[in-house]
């Protein structure tokens, strides 16, 4: 379980840049007048991506601008793994340590990352060029164990794959994201052993005859109903 927290230094102050401004003020708008806290995830993700982190002052600012308290605001941002609470290398490396990743070998996952990066969770290396986090479920359990670089997830991964990933985000590459094994998507990792066969089409409808029993339906229940009563 990853520990949620802000960070002990913290800057003076904060505000949104033009960009960011521009884009929080279209974001708020899609919200009906009165309920503009709908809006605080996609601040909150706005500041970090200025900032390359959550600050204290991000949260204030965010709250300010929603009409909300502080708290509230610090509750979202506490809650959600995607919110870095702490200043973080330029490449971020979340391994997800959730129930399938960990039963699929997240522990392999983890102890390559730190051995190639030289730190441990919240760890930044030396340049600053790399942290290391750890994530709750990344909703990505199908193609477990997961890592999250950036926006990106690198799926299926073990001890040497993560090495190797590492080794070329080092060398300055961004590699593919998606599975390491192969895997298209989440299709089954070996032959499919469901849904092997074309399913047989639906029969086809025969609606004029249909329509002729329906029609003669209708005539009968309209003869009936003008019959004389016996
Ligand atoms: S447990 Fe890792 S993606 Fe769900």
């Amino acid at each position: 379980m990853s520990t949620r927290s802000l960070a002990k230094e913290q800057p003076a102050s904060f505000a949104f840049n033009a960009d960011m401004t521009a884009l929080s003020k279209r974001i708020i708008a899609k919200y009906p007048a009165g309920r503009q806290a709908s809006a605080v995830i996609p601040l909150l993700d706005l500041a970090q991506r200025q900032e390359g982190w959550v600050t204290k002052p991000a949260i204030e600012e965010i709250a300010r601008i929603l009409d909300m308290a502080p708290m509230r605001v610090l509750e979202v941002a506490t809650f959600y793994t995607m919110f870095n609470l702490a200043p973080v290398g330029k490449t971020h490396v979340q391994v997800c340590t959730s129930l399938s990743c960990w039963l699929r070998g997240s522990n392999d996952v983890v102890k390559s990352c730190k051995e190639k990066l030289g730190i441990g969770f919240g760890g930044i290396t030396p340049d600053g060029k790399f942290s290391l986090g750890e994530l709750e479920c990344s909703g990505a359990c199908v193609n477990a164990p997961v890592a999250q670089i950036g926006d990106d997830y690198y799926e299926d991964l073990d001890y040497a794959s993560t090495g190797k990933l590492l080794d070329a985000f080092k060398r300055g590459e961004t590699p593919k994201p998606g599975s390491a094994i192969g895997r298209d998507g989440a299709a089954p990792a070996g032959e499919a052993i469901t849904l092997t066969e074309n399913p047989t089409p639906p029969a086809k409808q025969d609606f004029a005859a249909a329509k002729a029993a329906f029609e003669k339906a209708k005539a009968e229940a309209a003869a009936k109903a003008a019959a004389p009563k016996a």
